[in-house]
């Protein structure tokens, strides 16, 4: 009988409808939401310095995720020339993570320690004076421009009450380590810390150079 009176009534059919696929996505939902605080940092992986939380709003200003991504895939093909697959625990400080989804470029999440310091000077202020065909635009203003310790300062202190384990003599202290360091040299510190920190990578098989 109320089988009948339901498929008989479009408009109680339509709200019984709209209660049961809430259902459906609020199941999906919600644990994700818990999820999402509960996932840890990967073994080794801390807070951005400041200087490099620096740069890492640089290459967020400057769009780099529009040509690289920072995200490993479990691909034996992308293990085998980026190293370890990318896990969850690495992004944990990453707001907002810059995992990308365009490669016009190689990806970055293992990039760090990879070339010298004068390297990447070199390649952003003209990425074709160490690598001819490159169609990577050069960055030459990174040079000039400085960083501004307040800003980032306030950036510390969004972060913290985000629940990243800043202390507040962590942000007093980042003002004297940001005065009179440039964009160039705060970027290239983000660049050479990517992928450094997680130390479980070595431990955990990579899928690249196993022995099949
Ligand atoms: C228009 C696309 C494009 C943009 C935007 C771009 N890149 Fe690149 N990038 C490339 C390409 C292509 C390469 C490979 C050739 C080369 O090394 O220059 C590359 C290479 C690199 C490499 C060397 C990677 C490796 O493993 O050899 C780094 C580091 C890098 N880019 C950093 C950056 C940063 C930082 C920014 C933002 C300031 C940026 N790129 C913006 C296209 C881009």
């Amino acid at each position: 009988m109320a089988h009948e009176a339901i498929e008989k009534n479009v408009g109680l059919m339509a709200v019984l409808i709209i209660v049961v696929i809430s259902l459906g996505g609020l199941a999906q939902i919600v644990p994700l939401m818990f999820r999402a605080t509960m996932v840890e940092p990967a073994e080794g992986v801390e807070v951005y310095s400041p200087v490099r939380l620096a740069g890492r709003d640089i290459y967020v200003r400057e769009g780099c995720y529009n040509c690289h991504s920072q995200m490993v895939r479990p691909f034996r093909s992308e293990t085998e020339r980026y190293g370890h697959y990318s896990v969850a625990g690495e992004f944990v400080f990453d707001r907002p993570f810059q995992w990308g989804s365009k490669r016009t470029g190689p990806d970055l999440a293992r990039v760090g320690e990879k070339y010298s310091d004068d390297w990447h000077r070199l390649h952003m202020m003209d990425p074709r004076a160490v690598v001819p065909d490159s169609n990577m635009p050069a960055y030459p203003w990174l040079a000039e421009n400085m960083v501004d310790p307040e800003q980032i300062q306030h950036h510390m202190r969004a972060l913290k009450r985000l629940g990243d384990p800043y202390s507040d003599d962590d942000i007093e202290a980042a003002f004297d380590e940001l005065v009179g360091v440039t964009e160039l040299e705060a970027l290239i510190a983000y660049l050479q810390g990517m992928g450094t920190e997680w130390t479980g990578q070595d431990q955990t098989t990579s899928m690249a150079g196993g022995s099949e």
